[in-house]
């Protein structure tokens, strides 16, 4: 299996970078592409150097280089995954604006038919990222976004990371085990006043 992974300049790119230590592990092939404002961010949210994040991918590219393999459907890959996606690199997505590596791949990827994870993070949300999201939707891709979930009770920031990631993993069919799944029953405590 092989995947583009990008990561664009929306907080949460530990997202990101959890999801390629994760396809490292698992002897996935990963292509990556990092937005030019994504590397500063990558340094000032995690403290960790672009070159360190390149290492844990199977081949990088630069965005500007629209020339590279990843802009073209006939460089097979099974899916992309952009994470965390950026409102500005949606709009551009949802229509067709496909100037630099990351927003053509993004397009090939719909072109093709083959699966595109977007992870959106921002907000509150406008009606334009709103209506971005609607249309990017409609052109196929996978809208996931990045609101963890709290009935697993985290006990960390990692915890929250690897559910998101997780939800992306499922999404391509590849098996994890970074959080347990819900299991379908609650336990009712009686919170009336003075219980
Ligand atoms: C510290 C910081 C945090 C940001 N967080 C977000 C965010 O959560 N979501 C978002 O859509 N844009 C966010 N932005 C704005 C994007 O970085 C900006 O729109 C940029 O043009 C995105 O470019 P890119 O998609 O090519 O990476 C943030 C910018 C900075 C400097």
């Amino acid at each position: 299996m092989s995947l583009i992974v990008a990561i664009t300049g929306a907080s949460g790119v530990i997202y990101g970078i959890r999801l390629l230590e994760v396809l490292n592990q698992k002897r996935i092939e990963t292509h990556l592409i990092v937005s030019n404002i994504a590397s500063k961010l990558i340094e000032y949210e995690t403290g960790k150097t672009i070159s360190k994040i390149k290492k844990l991918a199977s081949k990088i590219y630069d965005v500007n280089d629209l020339a590279a393999l990843p802009s073209t459907g006939s460089f097979k890959v099974d899916g992309m995954v952009i994470i965390p996606c950026s409102f500005k690199t949606l709009s551009a997505i949802a229509h067709g604006y496909a100037d630099n590596l990351i927003t053509r791949a993004a397009d090939v990827m719909l072109k093709q038919s083959r699966p595109l994870i977007l992870v959106p993070r921002e907000t509150p949300l406008n009606l334009i990222h709103l209506e971005n999201l609607v249309q990017a939707k409609k052109a196929g891709a996978i809208i996931l976004p990045a609101m963890p979930a709290f009935y697993f009770r985290p006990k960390s920031i990692d915890a929250m990371v690897d559910f998101i990631v997780g939800k992306v993993l499922e999404i391509l069919n590849i098996p994890h085990d970074l959080y347990q799944p819900w299991r379908g029953k609650i336990e009712h405590k009686d919170i009336s006043p003075g219980a």
